[in-house]
């Protein structure tokens, strides 16, 4: 896992939760939280701090790890602004993930270990992605699918009839999109 990630995620703790709390999860993580943004670290660090979290906020791991992806997205659309710019809605800017998003993270953080998601945009109303990953991170998919659906003022309810955590073969999400409701 690249170190960014672990960046990202202390820069959403400080932000939301305070110096304080990063520090306490480094604690019971026995992590010492020195991550250089292009360096490689092993996955465990960020199960370590998943579960410390989890821990520490009586909340389900992948519940932690859902946070963490909304949470993450708004800081990735301020570091990457190009890649958000070009779009009106959602839909289209998670169509750019496996041709332009993630080939681009794996020239700016050589080793980048990203997914490759297969869409079906057969229906106007439904998109499906389709996450096949050791890492199991769908939690994660999720999240930054929520947060970017925010970053367009829209909302994105998200099914997942199928998940690698209960067997199946690939995670199977399938997502629809709402305008934001009119303001009062
Ligand atoms: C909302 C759209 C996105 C989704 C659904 C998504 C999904 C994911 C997932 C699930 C992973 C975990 C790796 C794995 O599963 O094996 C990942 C890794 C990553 N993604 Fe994305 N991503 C999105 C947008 C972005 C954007 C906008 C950026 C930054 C420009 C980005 C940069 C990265 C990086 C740096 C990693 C870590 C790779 C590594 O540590 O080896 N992603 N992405």
């Amino acid at each position: 896992m690249k170190g960014i990630v672990f960046n990202l995620l202390e820069e959403a703790v400080i932000q939301q939760f305070g110096e304080e709390t990063w520090e306490r999860l480094l604690d019971a993580s026995k992590l010492d939280g020195v991550y250089t943004s292009i360096g490689s670290y092993p996955d465990e660090h960020l199960l370590r701090l998943v579960e410390a979290a989890s821990a520490a906020l009586n909340l389900p791991p992948n519940a932690v790890v859902r946070w963490f992806g909304v949470s993450a997205l708004p800081l990735l659309a301020r570091k990457y602004p190009t890649f958000f710019e070009k779009h009106q809605s959602t839909r289209p800017f998670l169509l750019t993930l496996n041709g332009i998003i993630h080939p681009e993270v794996r020239k700016l953080y050589p080793g980048a270990d990203v997914p490759d998601f297969e869409f079906d945009i057969s229906s106007p109303d439904v998109l499906v992605m389709v996450y096949r990953s050791k890492r199991r991170l769908c939690a994660f998919a999720e999240g930054l699918i929520e947060g970017a659906a925010v970053q367009f003022g829209e909302t994105a309810t998200i099914g997942h009839p199928q998940c690698l955590h209960r067997g199946d073969s690939a995670c199977r999400l399938e997502i629809r999109f709402f305008g934001r409701p009119p303001q009062p």
